[in-house]
């Protein structure tokens, strides 16, 4: 891979990358569409990375449709399809990881130990092998894409990030690998979801973004649904992802809930006209 790569470079090419971990869907679609567009070369990764998932269970339950996602990758005019091995990307007596930063420690990296510090050394090892000109993520995993630009920014790979907004259904559910695993009856409880994004951003717009008021409302919107359970829900800094004490200009909601068994997570900017206070 390190060698192909080296001779797009020498050509001058300029080369997209798409990290993911297969189980393709429409956002991943938009990612490589944006590659496709600012680049000479496409490059798609699927690795289903094991040191990111906290739980052996969710690992083996990940979804691996690799002949459907071949196809779709080649429908995207991706260049090339990356697929390594775990035993290529971790050999035996591998030892080196990479830290997480430190807006890895709240949220996602609150409920899912070690996992930031996975997704932070194979992007890592990914950015090696690849040398992207340019990386793309989707928005919706918004602390995966504030960590990403922040390793960038820290390592000084020669590459750019650009974050996708996040692809939704036309009932407005995010798209996602995991919404595959969704029975009919979850996947109408997931609505609740993104409703409660919605209702919360409504909230701050109106001038009300405590912290108590607003919790309340999406735990609300969340327990209409029978199989939905809240897990977490913050209005943040876009940058640090620090919970807000006064909102000004641009914050953005963060939560993550469990439809039954499946464990989603979504996100909205929302911009305030005029500072919101958020403390109680
Ligand atoms: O978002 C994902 O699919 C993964 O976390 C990533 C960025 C490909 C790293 O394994």
């Amino acid at each position: 891979m390190q060698s192909e790569m080296l001779q797009l470079r020498r050509r001058g090419l300029t080369i997209g990358f798409v990290p993911t971990m297969g189980a393709l869907h429409a956002g991943h679609l938009r990612l490589l569409a944006h590659a496709r567009r600012q680049n000479d070369r496409v490059i798609l990764s699927i690795f289903v990375n094991p040191t990111q998932f906290n739980q052996r269970q969710d690992f083996t339950r990940y979804p691996r449709p690799f002949a459907r996602d071949a196809r779709l990758a080649r429908k995207a005019s991706a260049d090339y399809l990356f697929a390594p091995t775990a035993r290529e990307m971790y050999p035996p007596g591998h030892q080196t990881t990479v830290e997480a930063p430190a807006l890895a420690r709240r949220w996602e990296g609150a409920y899912r130990p070690g996992h930031f510090r996975g997704v932070a050394t194979v992007v890592t090892k990914l950015l090696a092998l690849v040398q992207p000109t340019i990386l793309y993520v989707g928005e919706k995993d918004a602390q995966q894409a504030r960590l990403i630009e922040q390793l960038v920014e820290d390592l000084h790979p020669a590459t750019r990030v650009i974050v996708v907004p996040t692809v939704r259904e036309p009932d407005g559910l995010a798209m996602s690998s995991r919404n595959t695993r969704l029975s009919p009856t979850e996947r109408r409880d997931a609505l609740v979801v993104f409703e409660a994004l919605q209702a919360a951003g409504r909230l701050i717009k109106s001038g009300e973004c405590r912290r108590g008021v607003v919790l309340r409302r999406m735990r609300t919107v969340v327990a209409r649904a029978p199989s939905a359970r809240l897990e977490y829900a913050a209005v943040v800094d876009p940058r640090t992802l620090e919970p807000v004490t006064v909102a000004r200009g641009q914050v953005r909601l963060l939560i993550a809930a469990w439809i039954g068994r499946t464990r989603l997570i979504d996100t909205l900017r929302v911009r305030c006209q005029r500072p919101v206070r958020c403390q109680g």
